[in-house]
């Protein structure tokens, strides 16, 4: 560790990366390994330097790794298996992070069914932070699940899959069958002896909006538990089946579309205020695809699930053209838009969505590096939304939307714009922020996403666990390291703020709840994943080319 310190974060693109192993080595080092080898794989943590991981690991140390599964090893019933006094880096931080996930859970008629958003009694007003949210267990269930404890996303997975049946309505109007909650609410009557659900689906959230990412991230941590635990029986249940094919369902029925991507209405992810990402937002559009191709590998052949994967398999192509060619950016594309011609019509157009370069922004023609670029946040006709959004990157490269080389540029970028994009906390969620007039026009005069805060340039802690895993992916652990070294001087000490504001992000948010789950739990999943890259495995997809070399081999839970 202390030479990857020494060797500066710019230093770090002069290391070998993963993506020049070979697509068979990289599939293999990203698998779990076989029970037997567990022993040894903790012990080479323990003991070799992390800026050394890419090197050991074109040396072939993994090579025992392959396609079976293993549950992780626990320690002790409440003792976190990342922190078993022979980790390589037990930070007094973990078990305390540990101690405040574990009183965020919420129980069910007895059972672990998900984590509240925040545990904060010093806030006065509790607001829906009392709820377990869908996107906000994700990195709960991820840590629970690389502690070997699958019971609560188990849990967690058939309780939401319930409420999906269950008929939602916004006044009189009728939701779609597929639509996931944002979040649900476990009411106890201790006269009754009685436990309770409520479920929130867009009709009391704020800005009345359904959660478009929620019945993404639940297939994505479906497929996360199957990998994790080898237990494909979850997955193969006929209303597993069918829950996946009505998520899918809203999003591939043929309409008025020409493009492939998802039109959404602002505020239905991550961001869930009015901040200019309606239309084709990153985030979503990523989210989507890594929800196609984790739904890809789960669905049975059967009748109606050949029909449903031929259609995904459609979408996948199309998405990806369509992502790797108009969303992506970098110093070249920029300056060929930069001299678009506009008003050109027929199929010969170069400037296909008529995008006028005066609607090109200042900032970006200095935040672009030569080397490096990203998926920017939204394009459509006449618009091109060029700042930077954390979420969506990320999970471009985890689920390899992003080309090798793209995933490489990404990183770069972030290297490039440290200041910018990680500053004093990570990490910023989107970048720039919008100001001024252009604020009150775009997000409404909203008090909450002021410049520099919230989702309008805030940092938020929990984007850690993305960050970590897209580094491992390519293979640049140190860029990771160096964030959470960042986040350790902090967190722990600030009581787990929800986000930090300012343009470095050193202040805690004007609003920011404390001990917000998230923040804690994307550490924690930052940490084991450092300390145990093979844990990438369960929220990582091989890339395409990779992915079809692996078909041929064999049609299962490679991938
Ligand atoms: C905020 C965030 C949202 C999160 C919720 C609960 O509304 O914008 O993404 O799910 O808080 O933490």
């Amino acid at each position: 560790m202390d030479g990857a310190k020494k060797m500066g974060i710019r230093n770090v693109s002069s290391i070998c990366s993963l993506t020049q192993l070979d697509d068979h080595d990289l599939s293999r080092l990203l698998e779990k390994p076989r029970l037997t080898t567990n022993i040894e794989r903790q012990r080479s943590f323990d003991e070799r330097s992390l800026s050394e991981l890419p090197t050991l690991l074109v040396r072939g140390s993994y090579d025992h790794f392959d396609t079976l599964h293993s549950p992780a090893v626990r320690s002790g019933i409440d003792t976190p298996a990342s922190w078993d006094g022979n980790s390589f880096d037990p930070h007094p931080i973990v078990a305390e992070a540990w101690e405040a996930l574990r009183r965020s859970l919420v129980y069910f008629r007895g059972q672990p069914v998900g984590t509240v958003a925040a545990y904060d009694h010093a806030s006065e007003e509790v607001l829906n932070y009392d709820q377990v949210f869908v996107r906000d267990f994700v990195p709960s269930a991820l840590a629970f699940l690389m502690n070997g404890e699958p019971e609560v996303v188990k849990n967690f997975l058939m309780k939401t899959l319930q409420l999906q049946g269950w008929e939602k309505k916004i006044d009189r109007f009728k939701l779609g069958e597929g639509v996931m909650p944002a979040s649900f609410k476990v009411l106890h009557d201790p006269v009754r002896k009685l436990d309770m659900i409520v479920a929130d689906f867009g009709e009391s959230a704020i800005g009345r909006v359904a959660p478009v990412d929620s019945g993404f991230w639940w297939i994505i941590l479906l497929r996360a538990y199957t990998k994790s635990t080898g237990d494909l029986s979850l997955a193969e249940r006929p209303e597993c089946q069918k829950g996946i094919k009505l998520i899918l369902m809203l999003c591939l029925a043929e309409g008025f579309d020409t493009f492939p991507t998802l039109l959404c209405a602002d505020g239905c992810s991550m961001i869930d205020r009015r901040m200019d990402v309606y239309g084709y937002p990153i985030e979503i559009q990523a989210l989507f695809y890594m929800a196609l191709r984790c739904a890809l590998m789960m669905l049975k052949h059967d009748g109606e699930g050949k029909d449903c994967i031929e259609r995904i398999e459609k979408r996948l192509h199309a998405l990806s053209y369509h992502m790797r060619s108009y969303f992506w950016l970098d110093f070249q594309q920029l300056n060929d838009i930069y001299r678009y011609k506009t008003e050109e019509y027929s199929h010969t157009a170069v400037n296909k969505f008529n995008v006028i370069p005066d609607s090109i922004p200042d900032w970006i023609f200095d935040f672009m590096p030569m080397r490096g670029g990203y998926f920017i946040g939204n394009v459509s006709p006449a618009r091109m939304d060029f700042r930077w959004f954390c979420l969506g990157n990320c999970v471009a490269i985890l689920s390899s939307l992003a080309t090798p080389e793209q995933s490489m540029a990404i990183m770069d970028l972030i290297e490039a714009r440290w200041d910018e994009l990680v500053g004093e906390m990570p990490l910023k969620i989107a970048y720039p922020a919008i100001e001024s007039h252009e604020w009150r026009i775009v997000t409404g005069c909203d008090p909450k996403n002021t410049r520099w805060s919230y989702h309008n340039g805030g940092s938020w802690p929990v984007l850690l666990w993305l960050l970590t895993a897209a580094c491992i992916k390519t293979g640049r652990p140190q860029i990771a390291r160096q964030a959470i070294d960042l986040a350790e001087t902090r967190l722990l000490k600030d009581g787990w703020p929800e986000y930090y504001d300012g343009k470095l992000g050193r202040f805690i948010g004007k609003q920011a709840r404390k001990y917000q789950t998230w923040s804690i739990a994307g550490y924690l999943v930052a940490k084991m994943m450092l300390e145990d890259p093979s844990h990438l495995g369960m929220i990582s997809l091989e890339d395409d080319k990779q992915r079809k070399t692996l078909i041929k081999r064999s049609s299962s839970w490679n991938c």
